[in-house]
């Protein structure tokens, strides 16, 4: 069952949002509590260890019901069955999108009439072998010593997740170095080889496809500098690959035991869950790997059940797509009050623009209405002393998620309770903003003259009324980063369904990559190929001059 291909913006709902749009841009978040005193419990959803407030936010009753009914009217509930249960959603690729089922404890998915489980089950195995020898110490690297080293090399999907994990996860690291290699800028992977000793390192290369220049590149550096102090038959010993083209890693000499399939119903920006995951495995240990999926399988089941009022990733989804739709708000911050989670900004960017940055829908025609969302952030409190304060004073809309831990790692209350009072701070500060009286009667106890108010007054005022969602989670454990991860991703399958669009390809990124192989082709058999103007005279005053 494919996606069914309605319209959003030709729906009823859609006509109600735009008059309760009307309605709702006049009135401010603060007026919205003052008319429902129960406005915090009706808007807070609790789940396991997750509580999410949605009540700071420009929406009300009366629009939440019409986006219940938007969700309705795009078929919502037919499109999580086909999504859960392995249909052809990812269209233009003729795929399922199944990372669902890599966490599932059993999965009863077929595809093309084949069963996955096993499949699944026995990567898994190999994983958790593979990982416990490199950790204890028993895979051993050429002149008989253990790994103590590993390198991922993979860029987008291939690294962007097992980065942010590895980084979010630093609490329950053990021994290994985990090192990334992404950008085929030579100066990333020499900045990394510079400290490794060959001896003790292992390359896990990382592609989906095989076929990524960046990767390649940088996978081939990594060999020739190993071959510097090891003979050929060692690379057995150094080099692991994860990929579904199992033809170009032979040809790459990795050996067979030390490589990793993945499938082509796991897109690459969802791709942690499957043995992309390995540096993951590696840096934290098996376990606590498996730990992470059920975090996720946790929220799969949770998006799969729960009423609408009740789901968390649905709600986010309609929420997003309200302000992006309703509100004009162009972009969304996330930021995260744990230095943790630094990497989760970056790697959402591409998990929702990569998916949702789409501008022709399911039938291939020109959307008449705005789809992705940009989403961009940094952790608190750093955030607060850089862009906070286009937030507080700025003229853009931009709603703003707030995520938070009840409690540390490391368990310093005294550190945990000022970040966490600045966390609430800002969500205060956002929603009451500071009016012209309080900021006079501030400047009048300075003992300021009235004409030093006059002149300071309107620049020290906050509007206020800045939209902001509040995720507070029990703690930053395995499985609560899975839920969240989790979350996100199933935020994203919502609002592609409900912008009638393919979530799951990404052809966006190949014009770019084509042009970039013309450039290279041309330099190296010095024929001229045509560019426009501006580029011709670039590319010519860079080979003048490098
Ligand atoms: O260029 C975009 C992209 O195809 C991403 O979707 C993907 O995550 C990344 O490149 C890496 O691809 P691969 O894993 O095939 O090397």
């Amino acid at each position: 069952m494919t996606l069914n291909k309605t319209n959003p913006s030709k729906t009823k709902s859609w006509e109600s949002l735009q008059s309760i749009s009307e309605n709702l841009k006049a009135q401010s978040i603060l007026s919205l509590f003052e008319n429902d005193s129960h406005r915090v419990s009706s808007h807070t959803v609790k789940w396991e260890e997750f509580l999410i407030d949605f009540s700071k936010n420009k929406i009300d009753q009366s629009a939440w019901d019409a986006l219940y009914s938007l969700a309705s009217e795009c078929k919502l509930e037919e499109a999580k069955k086909s999504y859960f249960e392995g249909a052809t959603i990812n269209e233009t690729e003729g795929r399922a999108v199944l990372h669902t089922a890599l966490r599932a404890q059993n999965t009863a998915v077929r595809i093309d009439g084949v069963p996955i489980d096993e499949d699944i089950k026995a990567v898994k195995e190999q994983m958790r072998r593979f990982t416990s020898s490199v950790i204890e110490g028993s895979h051993k690297g050429f002149t008989g010593k253990s790994i103590t080293d590993v390198v991922n090399i993979g860029i987008g999907g291939s690294d962007l997740g097992p980065v942010m994990v590895v980084d979010a996860m630093a609490y329950y690291k053990n021994h290994l170095k985990v090192h990334f290699v992404s950008n085929v800028d030579g100066d990333h992977i020499n900045e990394v080889l510079k400290d490794l000793n060959p001896e003790t390192t292992l390359f896990v290369i990382v592609s989906k496809s095989f076929t990524t220049q960046e990767t390649l590149a940088n996978a081939t550096t990594a060999k020739k500098w190993f071959l510097n102090f090891a003979e050929e038959k060692w690379v057995a010993n150094h080099f692991a690959a994860v990929s579904t083209n199992l033809k170009m890693i032979d040809e790459f000499g990795i050996d067979q035991k030390n490589v990793f399939t993945m499938w082509n119903w796991v897109g690459g920006r969802f791709s942690l869950w499957s043995s992309v995951g390995l540096s993951i495995a590696m840096a934290i240990g098996y376990d606590r790997f498996e730990e992470l999926l059920n975090g996720a399988q946790g929220m799969d089941e949770h998006f799969y059940e729960a009423p609408i009022a009740l789901n968390i990733p649905t709600r986010m989804a309609l929420l997003s797509v309200w302000y992006n739709n309703f509100l004009e708000a162009e972009t969304e911050a996330l930021i995260p009050y744990t230095q943790y989670l630094q990497r989760f900004p970056a790697y959402l960017q591409q998990a929702i623009m990569e998916s949702n940055g789409k501008g022709v829908d399911r039938e291939g025609n020109e959307v008449t209405y705005q789809t992705g969302n940009i989403v961009w952030g940094e952790p608190g409190t750093n955030a607060q002393h850089a862009f906070f304060q286009l937030i507080h004073q700025g003229t853009k809309l931009i709603p703003v998620d707030f995520i938070g831990f009840k409690s540390s790692l490391h368990g310093d209350q005294s550190h945990h309770d000022k970040l966490m009072s600045n966390f609430f701070a800002q969500t205060e500060a956002l929603l009451n903003g500071k009016s012209a009286e309080q900021v006079k009667k501030e400047l009048i106890s300075e003992g300021k003259s009235l004409q030093e108010i006059n002149a300071l007054l309107p620049h020290k005022v906050f509007k206020g009324d800045n939209p902001t969602t509040t995720l507070l989670i029990d703690r930053l454990t395995p499985y609560n980063l899975g839920a969240l991860i989790a979350a996100y991703e199933h935020k994203i399958f919502v609002q592609g369904v409900i912008w009638n669009i393919f979530s799951y390809d990404q052809w966006g990124v190949e014009l770019g990559k084509q042009l970039a192989k013309t450039i290279l082709d041309e330099w190296n058999t010095k024929k001229a190929a045509s560019h426009d103007p501006s580029t011709k005279e670039l590319i010519s005053y860079y080979r003048q001059n490098s």
